[in-house]
């Protein structure tokens, strides 16, 4: 064998060694792609909050257990959290407050409940004693305990609707309320969902 013949061979050589040593390295590299695209994007596609259900899943979907029927008064609005679990990114939380509602019953026993968040622009609104109406702080926003606006004084009331009604249900079994918790677009005339 001549020596360009030699050398033309181990040329040759060399490109199968580094083509087989590519695929190699690109089938071996694969499913370590695939098992860190799978880490990194199933938290993110799971980001929404888990289960909703309490109390050993009596609740429907999206509904959360509130207070208990005999917790809610007639004379006054009450104020209660939503405590549900929450699951960002790559964390579980275990049992953080979600948001707040105020509930009241009628002499009926009918429950009737609110957002507390303000549909002006997001702050809170409180029940006032004094005025028997819920007024919020941050641009002097009042409400009816129907949620309806109120104009105090002849004021403007920036709200532009009235206060967020939410569903309420009863389990007649356990006497426990259970509220459809949603938060809406603020600052909007009609009532939309996030
Ligand atoms: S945020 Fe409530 S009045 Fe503006």
């Amino acid at each position: 064998m001549s020596n360009s013949e030699e050398s033309r061979r181990g040329f040759f050589g060399s490109i199968s060694a580094w083509a087989a040593a590519a695929v190699g390295a690109v089938i071996g590299v694969g499913p370590v792609c695939v098992g860190l695209y799978t880490f990194i994007m199933e938290p993110l596609r799971k980001k929404e909050l888990p289960n909703k259900e309490k109390d050993g899943g009596s609740a429907k979907e999206g509904f959360f257990r509130v207070a208990s029927v005999d917790e809610i008064a007639t004379d006054v609005p009450r104020r209660f959290t939503i405590v549900a679990d929450k699951l960002d990114a790559w964390n579980f939380m275990k049992d953080q407050a979600v948001g707040s509602v105020y509930l009241q019953k009628d002499e009926q026993g009918n429950i009737s409940c609110f957002h507390t968040t303000c549909p002006h622009a997001g702050c809170s609104v409180a029940y006032e004693q004094d005025s028997h109406a819920y007024h919020c702080p941050c641009h002097n926003s009042s409400f009816k305990l129907n949620g309806e606006k109120l104009e105090v004084n002849g004021s403007t009331n920036p709200s532009p609707r009235p206060l967020d009604t939410l569903t309420v249900e009863v389990d007649e079994a356990t006497n426990e309320v259970f509220v459809e918790y949603k938060d809406y677009y603020t600052g909007r005339h009609d009532k939309v969902a996030k």
